[in-house]
């Protein structure tokens, strides 16, 4: 899968992309807003841990100027959840404001439904990322509920916003 867009390209990771992966993902402004799982400081380790999983048929690595600098993907639901996914994104802060991961939502959702038949893409945002919610605004995803205190990130109790992108009947 590949999917060229103005702003970047969506396409599986390499093993080549380890240095620029690196590059980008060590940086605590990108794992504040993330899961545990990605970590800070970011180490080539980590990198390669990371490129040997990484070949699951929904994730991908956002391409800009031929490096991969930042990632997507969606985690598909089981069982009664077999019809939805979750999307997850993180961009090199050098990239911000460029309005590409605001594409990249866009074109991996429509292709996401589309390649596994799914009715609903789940979104879990911590509750102070305004941008991630912008994103997801920008993309037709609905805020559906505030779990108030749902996450732990360094010590702090934060809520967590609940957005999804719903295919109505
Ligand atoms: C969140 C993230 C993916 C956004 O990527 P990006 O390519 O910079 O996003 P875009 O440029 O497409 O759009 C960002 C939007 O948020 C807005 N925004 C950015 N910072 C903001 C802030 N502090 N307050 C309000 N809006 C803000 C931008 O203005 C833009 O909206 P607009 O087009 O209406 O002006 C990126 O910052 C990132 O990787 N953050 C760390 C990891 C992360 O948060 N992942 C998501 C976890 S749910």
């Amino acid at each position: 899968m590949e999917l060229r867009l103005p702003s970047c390209t969506i396409r599986p990771w390499r093993a080549s992309d380890l240095e620029s992966l690196v590059l980008h993902a060590d940086n605590p402004r990108i794992a504040a807003n993330l899961r545990d799982v990605f970590p800070s400081p970011y180490t080539r380790a980590d990198g390669e841990a990371w490129l040997a999983v990484a070949a699951r048929p929904s994730n991908f690595a956002i391409e800009v100027d031929g490096a991969a600098v930042g990632g997507i993907g969606l985690r598909l639901g089981e069982d009664v959840h077999r019809r939805t996914a979750e999307i997850g994104y993180w961009l090199g802060e050098a990239y911000w404001g460029r309005g590409i991961v605001t594409e990249a939502v866009g074109a991996l959702t429509r292709w996401g439904v589309e390649a596994f038949d799914l009715v609903r893409v789940d979104a879990h945002v911590f509750a102070p990322n305004v941008a991630s919610a912008r994103v997801l605004e920008k993309n037709g995803y609905v805020l559906e509920g505030r779990l108030r205190r749902r996450v732990e990130k360094r010590g702090e109790i934060l809520d967590a916003l609940v957005y999804a992108y719903v295919l109505e009947d």
